[in-house]
């Protein structure tokens, strides 16, 4: 049976893992591993011995970063560094997990791998960091860049709307930014199928079909209704201006998947299954 290292164990990407692993795992929060500290992540790998380490950990909140980017920096650059040292010091494969903000969001077709990155706010910039340093560090690594991720447990898009959308009669959500969801049970079925064969490299994995943020909200919504009761009357569609963030966001960020279908399979999920599963989940909890 593998045995699995996972960090940031009480993300929300952790929790599917956990939840659907059929290997032996050994699942670390931040408070009994601290992926910035490198004497902790190299006595970790070295206690452990895992067959395969699966990095969930980072600092995720994209708007926060603006303001902490020496803690955004430390996760998401230093604390990848510290796992792909201690993993290739071990000869251990890295399973690294990165973002469609590391680009910038300007080319209206879907971004390939070996498009360059040019990350506009302080997140995408720690996290195309840390892919370099995962890279520089760690021969066997595989690095999967995601996208707007959704699941039942933890802090995500599907959750703020649900839960707005029961104390407000009104709504307003962008509707120039245009993303592809992705359900976090996919993105765990998907590293499973990955560490059954691990071919070394970068990969986009996404949902299908790219939506604007104002779209997602809308089906959300819809959906939503059929299960539980809200007070919402009007989604109102606005602009990126109508609405200024601290960080900002990619205009277009859709991932071309490509190369992960050639390598691992069209197992690419629509993301309306995974939310629907995810709304049934959080109504009758
Ligand atoms: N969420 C998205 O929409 C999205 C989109 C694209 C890519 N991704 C990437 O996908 C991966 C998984 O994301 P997610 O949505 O599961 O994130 P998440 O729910 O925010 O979970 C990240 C976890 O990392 C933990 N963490 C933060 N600093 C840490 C540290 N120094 N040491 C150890 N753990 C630490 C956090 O702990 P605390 O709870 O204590 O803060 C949190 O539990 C990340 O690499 C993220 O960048 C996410």
């Amino acid at each position: 049976m593998t045995k699995i290292l996972i960090t940031g164990a009480q993300g929300q990407l952790a929790y599917e893992l956990e939840q659907l692993a059929q290997h032996s795992v050994i699942a670390l929060t931040r408070a009994q591993l601290d992926i910035t500290q490198y004497d902790a992540v190299q006595k970790a790998v070295d206690t452990y011995q895992p067959d395969v380490v699966i990095n969930t950990a980072a600092y995720t909140k994209v708007d926060a970063a603006e303001h902490n980017s020496e803690q955004a920096y430390a996760v998401n650059c230093l604390g990848a560094k510290n796992i792909a040292l201690a993993c290739e010091k071990n000869q251990i494969p890295l399973l690294h997990l990165s973002t469609d903000y590391i680009f910038d969001g300007s080319k209206n077709t879907p971004y390939l791998e070996t498009d360059p990155a040019s990350p506009i706010n302080i997140y995408g910039k720690t996290k195309w960091q840390g892919e370099e340093a995962v890279r520089s560090h760690c021969e066997k690594h595989i690095i999967l860049r995601v996208s707007a991720v959704f699941g039942q447990h933890g802090q995500n898009f599907v959750k703020t709307i649900l839960r707005l959308a029961q104390e407000k009669e009104t709504l307003r959500v962008v509707a120039d930014q245009t993303m592809c969801p992705t359900p976090a049970r996919a993105i765990a079925e998907a590293l499973f199928t990955i560490i059954t064969m691990p071919r070394w490299g970068t990969y986009h994995y996404c949902g299908l079909p790219a939506v604007t943020w104002y779209d997602f909200a809308k089906r959300i919504v819809q959906l939503a209704k059929e299960q539980m009761p809200l007070h919402i009357k009007e989604l109102e569609p606005i602009t990126t201006a109508d609405f200024p963030t601290a960080a900002k966001r990619p205009a277009c960020s859709v991932l071309d998947c490509t190369q992960f279908e050639k390598n691992f399979g069209p197992i690419r999920p629509h993301w309306e299954l995974g939310l629907k599963n995810v709304i049934t989940t959080l109504s009758t909890s």
